[in-house]
């Protein structure tokens, strides 16, 4: 397992590239699936979930390639798939794989998906995305791990089509709502999805969707619209849909700076994206000025805690909680974190106090009091957010940082490394083995 090695105490200096976001990209990718003709997408990052979700997908009999001239514009064809099943083994190292759901039962009117697992933030169950597609007239079981999902109704015995319903999850779902809004563009007749997430990502999917003749009002509310249509086109490279950049790498880098100190501009990124997050760095004294598709980052000294509660869309996101720790574990004063959308979602704590981090857990609350230096050591990362918070925290840290398990941070960051050494951090890849 590859590691990453740090040594802290450098000022970040210079200017980022911000990718395409993970979290529109999979929903993107699997989008694909509703049209029986290419479809192209722009600015796709290069991380493990993309690679995962293109596995899911060629096993299905998807073709996708990515362009010879540029690797972040790829070409996807659905127009053969002979295999409407996500396998257990992709599906427990992604739990987003569950994407495939609703555009299978929406095109082929049948599915098989495995059971996504608990991870490590919680237990994470799909009933609501069940429900939804339950509603507009599947049928579904769980049987040996896997969902087998059906729509009766068509001629000859052959599975039918979905139909519009009025569907009002129990609570905001992300993946919930963009499962349901992906199903319900090729079902008979209007779908409303009430308390549907409102996240930027949930607009991006939309956004494609509507390119491929789908007919959708609402994204980026808590109702959305779609009024079923008979079939999806494709989009040509011309016609490329340009993934949103991604807020939570966004985010990562601005708590970075913020913690190490610098001054850093990032590009191809949105500010209106992290309102919340900017809001609460500008609070901690971190300098942030935005403009057109960038923002400049500057720090000195050390920040102020800050305490904040995460929420859905627009407000705080919990992607972001663990990054945002770490700024405060070295903050002058004490601030409080709750964690209000994962039952368990601290699992950073403990690491970042082997770290020389104040900071004590009391049920979905932490209280992190600043300490004016952490000390290097070995770490180990035990989720996605949570490898970026260790990451942040080691460029601070004295002496040097091992952060063990990196393989959580490559399934969501684009070259993370490569980025942060060209701002002048002192940090490498050690490999198995090495
Ligand atoms: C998405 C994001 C993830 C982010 C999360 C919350 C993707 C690929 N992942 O995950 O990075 O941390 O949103 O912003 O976009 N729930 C149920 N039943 C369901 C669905 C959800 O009980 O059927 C619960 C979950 O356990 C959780 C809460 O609802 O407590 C929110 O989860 P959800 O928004 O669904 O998260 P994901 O879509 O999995």
């Amino acid at each position: 397992m590859d590691k990453l090695l740090i040594r802290g105490g450098r000022r970040l200096q210079g200017e980022v590239t911000i990718s395409g976001a993970k979290n529109a990209a999979l929903p993107d990718l699997c989008a694909t699936l509703l049209s029986p003709e290419p479809v192209t997408l722009a600015n796709v990052p290069q991380l493990k979930d993309v690679a995962t979700t293109l596995k899911l997908l060629a096993n299905m009999g998807v073709q996708a390639e990515a362009h010879a001239d540029d690797p972040s514009t790829i070409t996807l064809d659905a127009t053969r798939v002979h295999n409407p099943e996500a396998p257990y083994e992709l599906v427990k190292t992604m739990r987003a794989s569950i994407l495939v759901l609703g555009p299978l039962l929406a095109r082929f009117g049948r599915a098989r998906v495995s059971l996504p697992g608990g991870c490590a933030i919680g237990s994470r169950p799909v009933d609501q995305h069940i429900k939804g597609l339950q509603a507009m007239g599947a049928q579904i079981t769980v049987e040996h791990g896997y969902i087998e999902a059906v729509v009766p109704g068509g001629a000859d015995g052959q599975p039918g089509r979905l139909k519009g319903a009025r569907i009002t999850t129990d609570m905001v779902t992300v993946t919930g709502t963009e499962n349901l809004m992906m199903a319900a563009t090729l079902a008979e007749g209007e779908t409303i999805l009430e308390n549907a997430a409102q996240e930027p990502e949930i607009v991006d999917l939309a956004n494609l969707l509507i390119a491929m003749g789908a007919r959708i009002e609402g994204q980026g509310t808590h109702r959305i619209r779609i009024q079923g249509v008979d079939r999806l086109h494709g989009l040509t490279p011309a016609q490329a849909h340009q993934i949103i950049p991604d807020r939570i790498e966004t985010g990562t880098f601005l708590c970075a700076v913020g913690a190490a100190g610098g001054e850093v501009t990032l590009r191809r990124t949105d500010a209106d994206q992290l309102e919340a997050v900017i809001e609460k760095l500008r609070e901690a004294g971190v300098q942030i000025e935005v403009g057109e598709g960038w923002i400049r980052v500057a720090s000195s000294g050390r920040p102020k805690a800050v305490g904040f509660r995460t929420k859905e869309h627009p407000g705080f996101p919990t992607d972001m909680q663990a990054q945002f720790m770490a700024l405060n574990a070295i903050a002058e004063g004490t601030a409080a974190i709750h964690e209000t959308i994962f039952e368990n979602r601290f699992m950073h704590v403990n690491e970042l106090i082997r770290l020389g981090a104040k900071i004590e857990v009391d049920g979905h609350s932490a209280i992190v009091t600043g300490v004016p230096r952490l000390s290097g050591a070995t770490v180990m990362a035990t989720d996605l957010r949570a490898s970026a918070s260790l990451v942040i925290a080691g460029l601070v840290a004295e002496g040097e940082t091992l952060v063990d398990r990196i393989y959580h941070l490559d399934r969501g960051y684009d070259r993370m490394e490569a980025k942060l050494r060209a701002i002048g951090a002192d940090i490498e890849r050690v490999k198995e083995g090495a």
